[in-house]
């Protein structure tokens, strides 16, 4: 272990510095990135194996999700043991080996932890259920008592995030029904209690573990939901896990309680006894942004996702909004901002902002054959755009794997063929995010698209994907992937990542804003708008041909 302390955070309240503060992360979602084995499920071989995809592409570091012993019944967001690799995805010795090589290559590797629930198949839940009522055993989990003379009613109406009530009953180990215990998401995933500490001190115990293999950080999942209101009280509102609203409303008993910043305190000052400057991201369905912002102060995380800006509508007006918000916010202390636009949780950019509702800000949890289908080049038009202006923005992005292929969601998959437990728990309403997560195209002539070498897939690949496979893309000029790659390295040369933004303008149809020496426009307007003045850099398409910026379209100029 190293024990060198670095401090990347000006506790007097500066702005931080380090690699992460301008860092580029691209998230990799291992059942679907790529499959050594032929199994139809992504592993940690095939990551490593195409580790030079990302070295080429040119991103910083790559945020790993779950790939630790589990049931899969939440794709792994269910951890049965939290220092260990599933057979699913290889070995210790595969993580060791990809965080080596990562390394070689120059980028960081932050993996996910999980903390707010265990897996039911975790061995602290099994010996909870053989227990028994009262025990020191379920005083790790959030047992009661259930309401009504004969305890058949949970215990608060509270409902679960994927549909359904947020507790489940337990058969008592004499047979017969015994208390609820509390899940804020899936039946199999209980909720730990972070009161106690014993959870306190396995949490730090797992954080050294990895910080001893050598990763360079954690994604800390639904990093806002630890700690419950001590009494558990009713919320008669319906579970929403983030509503775009721009001014703090009334916490729900769940969520952003005061009492999650202290274990954060403690886990940050873990990672600092480390060297190597070692982060934190929160993924934390907070608003307003100076409430997100309270998870980034210089004692606590170093990054939170800024799911504001990833829900925010295709408009001037809405972008301008969210950019200025959240610069403010973090900026009030002393953090960087953090811009992101696809996730495993959410449908792809490409499609979401093809849909009539981009306008507006809406936002399907899946898409169905039977819903209104994305217009796709409208949205790969405006994904492209939109990636542009992101890029450009002082801070941190976080890129979703695939989406440097321009990917869009797979909306018309069977429903025989999904597998997020949203889809069942909201008795098929809700479909959910299988279709941001299916297997990524590498080669357009290959078995699953040279996902793996068998055309095995745990999610059907749509058939028109071989032209996003990455080698139809290579060396194309004018496709997405080259688009990222141009924008990666401007990015770099050019510090846009540590820059300052300064707005040029904020209309209705076109934002311009200059970061250092870089002069970006976007135009959302139906009608094209002239060329900032200086040396074309980059342009999400071509230019209109009288010269023009055209509508959803992009572009970075020298001044
Ligand atoms: C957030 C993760 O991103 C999501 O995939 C998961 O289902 C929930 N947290 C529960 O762990």
């Amino acid at each position: 272990m190293n024990t060198t302390p670095t401090t990347t955070q000006d506790t007097t309240g500066g702005p931080a510095t380090g690699w992460w503060t301008e860092a580029v992360i691209y998230q990799i979602y291992p059942r679907s990135f790529a499959d050594s084995d032929g199994d139809g499920f992504g592993d940690l071989p095939g990551i490593t194996a195409r580790l030079g995809h990302l070295a080429e592409l040119g991103v910083d570091a790559v945020w790993l999700s779950p790939f630790y012993p589990s049931p899969q019944a939440d794709a792994g967001y269910d951890v049965a043991d939290y220092r260990d690799v599933d057979p699913l995805f290889g070995t210790l010795e595969d993580a060791d080996k990809l965080i080596a090589e990562a390394r070689a290559k120059g980028l960081k590797v932050i993996v996910d932890l999980v903390p707010n629930h265990t897996s039911s198949a975790h061995r602290w839940f099994t010996a909870a259920l053989a227990a028994g009522p009262g025990s020191p055993e379920r005083a790790r989990y959030v047992f009661r008592d259930g309401l009504g003379p004969d305890g058949a009613q949970p215990p608060n109406d509270w409902q679960s995030v994927f549909g359904g009530p947020a507790w489940t009953r337990v058969t008592d180990p004499d047979g017969r029904p015994g208390q609820w215990y509390l899940h804020l998401f899936d039946t199999a995933q209980p909720d730990l209690n972070w009161d106690h500490p014993e959870v306190r001190a396995e949490f730090l115990d797992v954080l050294r573990f990895w910080l001893d293999r050598g990763v360079d950080g954690f994604r800390v999942d639904v990093a806002h939901g630890l700690i419950k209101q001590a009494d558990l009280a009713d919320w008669q509102e319906p579970q929403e896990i983030l509503s775009g609203a721009e001014v703090e409303k009334p916490r729900p008993p769940m969520w952003d309680q005061d009492g999650v910043h202290e274990i954060y305190r403690e886990w940050r000052r873990l990672l600092d006894s480390y060297g190597g400057e070692r982060i934190l991201v929160a993924e934390a369905w907070v608003e307003p942004a100076e409430r997100l912002a309270r998870y980034v102060r210089p004692d606590e995380m170093h990054q939170a996702f800024n799911f504001e800006y990833l829900l925010a509508a295709w408009s001037a007006p809405a972008q301008y909004a969210v950019i200025t918000r959240s610069l403010e916010a973090t900026d009030a202390v002393g953090a960087p901002t953090t811009w992101v636009l696809s996730n495993h949780d959410v449908v792809r950019h490409a499609s979401r902002l093809g849909l009539a509702t981009t306008l507006t800000g809406g936002r399907p949890n899946g898409i169905g054959a039977g819903d209104p289908q994305p217009d796709a080049p409208t949205g790969l038009r405006r994904a492209r755009a939109a990636t542009l202006l992101m890029l450009a923005l002082p801070g941190s992005a976080y890129l979703y794997q695939g989406e440097e292929l321009g990917l869009p969601e797979h909306t018309t998959m069977p429903d025989e063929a999904r597998q997020d437990p949203t889809w069942v728990r909201s008795g098929h309403t809700v479909r959910g995010r299988d279709g941001c997560r299916v297997p990524i195209p590498w080669e357009a002539d290959a078995p699953s698209y040279g996902f793996g070498p068998t055309d095995a897939s745990w999610l059907p690949q749509p058939p028109s994907w071989a032209e996003y496979a990455l080698d139809r893309q290579r060396g194309v000029p004018g496709s997405t992937y080259e688009l990222y790659r141009t924008a990666l390295r401007l990015r770099r040369e050019h510090g846009l990542g540590r820059g300052t933004l300064r707005w040029l303008s904020s209309g209705d149809e076109v934002l311009t804003f200059a970061n250092d020496g870089i002069t970006v426009l976007t135009n959302f307007g139906p009608a094209p708008v002239p060329v900032p003045e200086g040396e074309l850099l980059a342009s999400s398409a071509p230019l209109d041909p009288a010269g023009g910026v055209p509508t959803d379209v992009t572009v970075w100029v020298r001044a």
